[in-house]
């Protein structure tokens, strides 16, 4: 009865679609339990690159039943969007089952969500604008739309009249905006009912049931352990919870049924939006990591944010989600360097500090310490094991391994599935 918990350790895009992918073919199911389509997986197989940000990575694999949980929020012309796009592709993608407890983003939390930004100003986040923080907001102030409510037209007009009464406030009296019509919003949902029913289940008992037919449940996080909203950078964060005790809540599995938790950590760092983010490099080696590394949004485009490897952050990681295993990825991109820096504490306000500041200010303070490896030149992307990297990358993994608060378990080398160093069995 395995439940593999996959977890990015950074601030997201560390690829975690290539990780769910590589576990792919002995997993029965993958749940998605967080977030939204402000995720954005990229998976290539044989060639053919498929960009997903709703859908869980396992729709790809076949035989494995994709399941979005009751912690995720859905946009729901997002979501056939994908699916007829993978269906034109030859993908089939019957097998989808989505929470009855899911909430679904209205329109009016799409206009929020970049309104709010616009007005933030210098303050803002940089959020992706796809609703995702009002959507989450509307569900903790019990004004949200669940996916069941689709199926009562009563108390989803009911639903759309009150959340409406305070967003038409907000969005007329403060934003200056038009007011949205409940009709037209409630039209608009209603109009997914009959394509979105076959897909619609109770997911927390489907998965239940799975386990205890022991069967394996990969649940797959979207964004990112310091993009979390209680443990990432607050307030430069995503509005769900991107660490595994999200996955619990966001799916139904007991915390008593995670056998393991894999954390994605890329060989280098990247943020996209606002907020800390010590490593951030400004220089020529920032803009060769983003153009060797394709650092631009799987969602938005948004050329990403790069910097060097920072161990706090990975020990972070490892420490809030109980990391069993890392997979590091795209060590192919350091390919080429003299000499690769990895941030192994801080200089907080002139002192030293080895773990990840508690206080924001702190963090917001916080100077690399950086210490220096010998790059290599080959072309690693061959490799499929440890001994076949050049000594000097075999080193600067070992090293990792040995700061980043748990093992290294396998390596990516390039973007390809095939294209991994496997050192520990991840399942
Ligand atoms: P939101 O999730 O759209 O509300 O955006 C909040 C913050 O999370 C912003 O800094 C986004 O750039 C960031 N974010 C959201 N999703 C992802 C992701 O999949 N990868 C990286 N950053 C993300």
């Amino acid at each position: 009865m395995p439940a593999v918990v996959i977890v990015g350790a950074q601030w997201g895009d560390e690829g975690k679609g290539k990780a769910t992918d590589l576990l792919g073919s002995r997993v029965d199911y993958v749940v998605k339990f967080n977030g939204g389509n402000n995720a954005g997986h990229t998976v290539v197989i044989e060639g053919e690159k498929y960009a997903l940000h709703l859908l869980p990575s396992g729709i790809l694999t076949p035989g494995c039943t994709p399941v979005i949980g009751n912690g995720v929020v859905v946009d729901l012309s997002v979501l056939f969007e994908e699916i007829d796009g993978l269906e034109a592709r030859g993908i089939d993608t019957s097998r989808l089952k989505l929470s009855t407890n899911a909430h679904v983003i209205a329109d009016y939390n799409r206009s929020l969500d970049k309104t709010t930004e616009r007005f933030l100003g210098k303050r803002k986040i940089g959020t992706t604008g796809r609703g995702i923080g009002p959507t989450y907001a509307d569900k903790m102030n019990r004004l949200g739309i669940r996916v069941q409510d689709l199926f009562d037209e009563k108390i989803l007009h009911a639903k759309v009249e009150g959340a409406l009464e305070q967003k038409n406030q907000i969005l007329t009296k403060i934003y200056n905006r038009r007011a949205v019509g409940v009709d037209e919003t409630v039209e608009e949902l209603l109009s997914y009912v009959d394509r979105v029913r076959p897909y619609v289940t109770d997911t927390a008992l489907l998965l239940h049931e799975a386990l205890r037919r022991d069967e394996t449940v990969l649940l797959e996080a979207g964004q990112a352990t310091l993009l979390d909203v209680d443990h990432g950078t607050y307030p430069f964060v995503t509005s769900s919870s991107a660490t595994s005790g999200g996955a619990c809540t966001g799916s139904g599995i007991a915390p008593t049924e995670i056998t393991r938790v894999i954390g994605i950590v890329k060989a280098y760092a990247t943020r996209v939006g606002e907020g800390p983010f010590p490593t951030e490099l400004f220089d020529e080696d920032g803009e060769r990591l983003r153009v060797n590394g394709g650092e631009f949004g799987t969602t938005t485009g948004r050329p990403r944010r790069c910097g060097w490897y920072d161990a706090p952050v990975a020990r972070y990681a490892a420490r809030i989600n109980g990391v069993t295993d890392f997979v590091l990825t795209k060590l192919d991109v350091l390919t080429g360097w003299d000499r690769i820096p990895v941030c192994v504490a801080y200089e907080v306000d002139g002192e030293r500090v080895e773990e990840m500041p508690a206080s924001q200010t702190d963090f917001h303070h916080a100077k690399p310490i950086y210490e220096y490896f010998p790059g290599w030149s080959e072309d690693i992307s061959g490799a499929r094991e440890l001994s076949d990297l050049p000594a000097n990358a075999q080193a600067y993994v070992r090293e990792l391994d040995a700061i980043s608060g748990s093992r290294i378990s396998a390596i990516g080398v390039g973007p390809g599935r095939e294209q991994t160093v496997v050192v520990h069995d991840l399942l």
